[in-house]
């Protein structure tokens, strides 16, 4: 969607700011011996504190609340009795719906010791993410997200994740600008405009460029042996920065 009244400003930041807590709240109890399904109920009742619905139940149908996703799985992991082991590399997305507006956040973290070199993924994929922002401006390209995303990715010896992608959010968990990719898509001719809210997140893996949809029907892999990660903000395009809607900040 597009913003154009204080009230959609309100209400965006609002639902950010829930599912971006959430986050946080499941963060603080990803530990060794918790298993997902606790980690996804720990969300649902945090969602429903405020009356938020989760987005992907609400949209898809999904069978959890947040999506966990855990070493080789890049995205859409379904909660279940697995428990979180020393050495995982977690992705949690929370997204959900309040007053019909939607929120989108998402974020990789390391369970106690992984090897250097997946640290160095999370970090490589935290500056995808920032350089994606520099230049997420009013008027520029979209494909400019893509080529800021593979080119730091691609600087690091790391690939990007090409059927993953950003995209508009609002009125809608998914709606125009439906995928923008993450890599350099020279034909792509869309443009952002002044106001319209999206989310960047990077998906950037040790050797994947795609996923294959595991037997469960949801789980997106990588294949075995990759690892990727995620981060993910809602925002709103302006002339300058985007403004970051799913932090803890109260409304500027
Ligand atoms: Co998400
Ligand atoms: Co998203």
């Amino acid at each position: 969607m597009t913003i154009d009244n204080d009230n959609d400003l309100v209400q965006l930041r609002a639902i950010s700011r829930i599912v971006y807590e959430t986050l946080m709240v499941m963060k603080q109890h990803l530990k060794p011996g918790v298993s997902t399904l606790e980690l996804d109920r720990i969300g649902e009742q945090h969602l429903a504190r405020y009356g938020a619905r989760s987005a992907p139940i609400l949209m898809y149908d999904f069978p959890g609340h947040t999506c966990i996703s855990i070493n080789e799985e890049a995205a859409h992991g379904i909660p279940s009795s697995r428990v979180i082991e020393n050495g995982d590399v977690v992705n949690i997305d929370v997204s959900a719906e309040l007053n019909g507006y939607f929120g989108d956040t998402g974020a990789t973290f390391t369970v106690g010791e992984v090897e250097p070199r997946i640290e160095y993924l999370c970090q490589v994929t935290r500056k995808a993410l920032r350089a994606a922002m520099n230049v997420a401006r009013a008027g520029a390209r979209i494909n400019q997200i893509g080529q800021a995303i593979e080119k730091t990715a691609q600087q690091a010896g790391f690939t990007t994740i090409k059927d993953l992608g950003s995209h508009g959010i609002g009125r809608s968990l998914h709606e125009e600008p439906h995928f923008i990719p993450n890599f350099y898509d020279r034909n792509d001719q869309r443009r952002l405009v002044e106001g319209q809210v999206i989310t960047i997140e990077p998906f950037v893996s040790t050797g994947a460029e795609s996923t294959v949809t595991a037997a469960d029907g949801w789980t997106l892999l990588t294949g075995k042996g990759n690892y990727s990660a995620q981060y993910e903000y809602t925002m709103v395009i302006t002339r300058d920065k985007p403004i970051v809607l799913t932090t803890s900040k109260a409304a500027a």
